[in-house]
């Protein structure tokens, strides 16, 4: 058994205060009717959030993590929620054979994959969208996230490694959970584009004039 997997698995089945949450990344909510339609990949997939949520808008998903415990969770969940579509993967990110041009959407959240980020971009498919959330290093207080700064991403690590995609959005912020522990993150919305002309999003906020 690999270091992560056991690790992973001793951390889901006796960890009382490791919770992941239910609803996936705001993010997704947030940008899923902009998305292209068809495959989604979850990268370390936990319980199962985001793979769940693409799948319950008609995405057929891979959702991929090293730890049986998390998967076994993700499933059961999936299968009180009625959610069908989805692939639990168990692998570890190192041995997973990423298919090239295979994903319409591709999702991480609070999984440090920089150095996963080149066959991440190569299995997007044309046009297809990487949503990526991470923990930020932060002097401000923090509840949430990783207790050393090792697995935190410094202030545009994400976005550098990005910028081959087109950036639809990149923010770094501080945030509130339901309850009222913080965290600080970055979350970038990033599109595998070709060419110099390209067809873009909508304002989400609504905000419109020139
Ligand atoms: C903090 S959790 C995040 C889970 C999920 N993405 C979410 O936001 O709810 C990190 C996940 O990464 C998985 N993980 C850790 N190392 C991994 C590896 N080497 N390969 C695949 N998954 C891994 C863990 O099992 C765990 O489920």
């Amino acid at each position: 058994m690999t270091d992560d997997r056991q690790r992973w698995n001793e951390k889901y089945s006796t960890d009382d205060e490791f919770e992941l949450p239910e609803e996936p990344i705001p993010a997704l909510a947030r940008w899923i009717d902009t998305l292209p339609e068809g495959r989604g990949l979850d990268v370390a997939t936990g319980t199962g959030r985001n793979a769940r949520y693409l799948a319950s808008h008609g995405y057929d998903v891979d959702a991929v993590d090293v730890s049986d415990e998390a998967l076994d969770r993700a499933a059961a969940a999936a299968e009180r929620e009625g959610v069908e579509g989805v692939t639990w993967i168990r692998s570890d990110i190192d041995d997973f054979a990423f298919e090239r041009s295979t994903y319409d959407v591709i999702t991480v959240s609070f999984f440090a994959a920089l150095d996963h980020l080149p066959d991440l971009k190569e299995a997007l498919s044309p046009g297809g969208v990487l949503i990526y959330e991470h923990h930020l290093r932060s002097t401000d207080p923090i509840d949430l996230g990783p207790s050393t700064d090792r697995h935190r991403y410094r202030s545009n690590d994400l976005l550098r490694a990005c910028l081959d995609l087109t950036i639809l959005d990149y923010r770094e912020r501080m945030r509130t959970d339901d309850e009222g522990r913080t965290l600080a993150v970055a979350t970038l919305i990033g599109r595998n584009s070709t060419g110099g002309r390209q067809s873009y999003p909508p304002e989400l906020d609504g905000s419109g004039g020139a």
